[in-house]
């Protein structure tokens, strides 16, 4: 059968006809990375994978890289985090990020360059699971006033992985080695695609502490002015998920937010988390707060 895209919305898009345990022909694998590029969302449906086949099917789009939180990851598969509210039958936790809302965000803001390739693999859910939402940041630029462009043209921001962390119910206290591998980065406001030569914002107010060389107070009411703006329908895609979902998304010009959902009910899903080359991607290359 023919590989065939639908788009969902304005930008998401649908890939049907793909068996993702199958190896990727080429030609192919071109045309969904181009998408990835420059429409942000990939959907596939319906997939069965082992965790090993989930690496070498994100190793079509870039590099697996094993993340900051060693107590989330796969004990089968390093490349592979759980994102899970589950706890095994010593009431330890499975995965990472409990079951209450997730606040708008990117994936890895609080690393100098960050992994900006995000996949998410849906196992197990709850009968009513919760929605998760991107919203796309270049469209979102493109539809602030001039002004405002103009105001945001040139910002850096402070990203820190204290204040992400904060925000995660069923969380430890952070320890001092978790501290030491995520020290406060800086990512420049507004980026620019190298194919597309579009502009987008970079903003995630979970992990955002403050603008360089202004005050708490401005950069927070900046934050909640853009990120009203971004939530705005139209640049935003809501994915109501069911079991065999992957979504692969870039966080390079997309942020996502999660609902929250009944912690008694239980949820799994397996995160891949992918290093996207820079040549058709946008990947901030940040610097460390000196
Ligand atoms: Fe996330």
């Amino acid at each position: 059968m023919t590989v065939k895209t639908i788009k969902l919305g304005k930008f998401a898009v649908c890939v049907e006809n793909l068996e993702l345990w199958q190896k990727l022909d080429p030609v192919i694998r071109g045309r969904l990375a181009t998408v990835l590029s420059q429409q942000g969302v990939l959907v596939f449906k319906r997939q069965a994978l082992c965790e090993s086949e989930l690496v070498v099917f994100s190793r079509n789009f870039g590099h697996p890289e094993k993340i900051v939180r060693d107590d989330w990851k796969s004990e089968n598969q390093p490349e592979i985090i759980q994102i899970s509210n589950m706890r095994d039958n010593q009431g330890k936790s499975i995965g990472g990020l409990g079951s209450g809302e997730l606040e708008w965000h990117c994936d890895q803001s609080y690393v100098r360059v960050p992994a900006t390739g995000s996949l998410l693999y849906m196992v197990e859910m709850p009968k009513e699971p919760p929605r998760t939402y991107w919203a796309n940041l270049q469209l979102a630029y493109q539809g602030l006033s001039t002004s405002i462009k103009q105001k945001v043209d040139g910002l850096d921001v402070i990203y820190d992985y204290f204040v992400r962390q904060s925000k995660y119910d069923d969380e430890p206290k952070m320890s001092a080695e978790l501290r030491n591998k995520t020290p406060p980065v800086i990512h420049p406001l507004v980026n620019t695609h190298p194919v597309t030569g579009l502009k987008s914002l970079y903003l995630d107010p979970s992990t955002a502490s403050q603008i360089m060389g202004w005050s708490k107070i401005q950069s927070d009411e900046l934050f909640k002015e853009l990120v009203d703006h971004s939530e705005n329908k139209e640049f935003v895609y809501c994915h109501h998920w069911n079991i065999g979902d992957v979504v692969l998304w870039d966080n390079g010009f997309l942020m996502h937010r999660r609902d929250s959902f009944n912690p008694a009910s239980n949820r799994l899903l397996k995160r891949t988390t992918l290093r996207l080359p820079s040549d058709i991607h946008i990947v901030p290359e940040g610097r460390l707060v000196a």
